[in-house]
């Protein structure tokens, strides 16, 4: 292993000594050695595939396959980076499909860690999981697996209950062994309140500036996604002459703490 692979470890010292780090999407080679290159510690091969690269409309539809071959061009691509392959809808619905299906992007693929959706109803499989030897991170807040139930893409973890509900799930998922968790979509302070309590990084998207790293689809902070971009996104490419560029300015935004700003947050 090279001195300056990114493992585990390395986020949680980062975690301990206050330091921010940077997570993009990417989902093929190229652009994996690109994102590695410009300093981005972790490179997560999302579900987002399913919309971005598939042209789906939900994240539903991807299969184990999908995440398989993308993590596995992904993972020629980079050099240093942690590689974080998502969980495909139902793929993980129970301690046994999950090992199965985990132990394929790790093995087949050669991500370094999974990240599953779901809280409380998700502990017996990151128990599982992390027994076995697997990095797992918890995916809290807006769980776009569940776009149907939830009655579209909206923001979570407004109001006590629900806050409480986040909270309560995520000291859950840490106590299974979940080594990193990600919010989605929650209010700015609830963000920082599960921050401060969970002895992990936690990776923010939508979530405010005070969580411990920031995540983008990076065809959003490119600028390049057809129609209306979210709320919490930014366009990276405004003032910079390359993609190269775009993305160092990202990972600088970052680790100063000036992205996200304000109008990115959630009250
Ligand atoms: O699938 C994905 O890209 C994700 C991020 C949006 C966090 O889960």
């Amino acid at each position: 292993m090279s001195a300056n692979k990114v493992t585990v470890s390395t986020l949680h010292k980062m975690k301990a000594d206050g330091e921010k780090f940077a997570v993009l999407t990417a989902y093929d080679a190229t652009f994996a050695s690109v994102v590695d290159e410009c300093g981005v510690e972790v490179i997560l091969v999302g579900d987002s595939l399913g919309m971005v690269i598939q042209g789906d409309e939900t994240t539903l539809p991807v299969t184990v396959d999908d995440i398989v071959y993308h993590t596995r061009a992904v993972s020629r691509g980079s050099n240093n980076a942690l590689i974080m392959a998502d969980m495909p809808f139902m793929s993980d619905a129970t301690p046994e499909l999950a090992v199965h299906n985990a132990g394929r992007l790790m093995q087949q693929g050669g991500a370094h860690m999974v990240k599953l959706e779901g809280g409380a109803s998700q502990v017996e499989v990151v128990k599982r999981l992390s027994e076995l030897g697997i990095p797992v991170c918890g995916h809290l807040g807006l769980q776009p697996q569940s776009v149907h139930k939830l009655g579209g893409y909206k923001v979570q973890g407004r109001g006590v209950d629900a806050a409480e509900e986040i909270l309560s799930d995520a000291t859950r998922l840490v106590e299974a062994g979940a080594d990193l968790l990600l919010l989605e979509c929650v209010p700015s302070q609830l963000a920082a309140e599960v921050t401060r309590s969970v002895t992990v990084p936690v990776i923010g998207i939508g979530a405010g500036p005070d969580t411990d790293a920031q995540v983008l689809v990076l065809y959003d902070m490119l600028g390049i996604t057809p129609g209306k971009r979210p709320k919490f996104t930014h366009d990276f490419m405004q003032g910079s002459d390359s993609i190269q560029a775009a993305i160092q300015q990202y990972v600088k935004a970052v680790k100063e703490g000036s992205f996200p700003a304000a109008a990115h947050c959630f009250l």
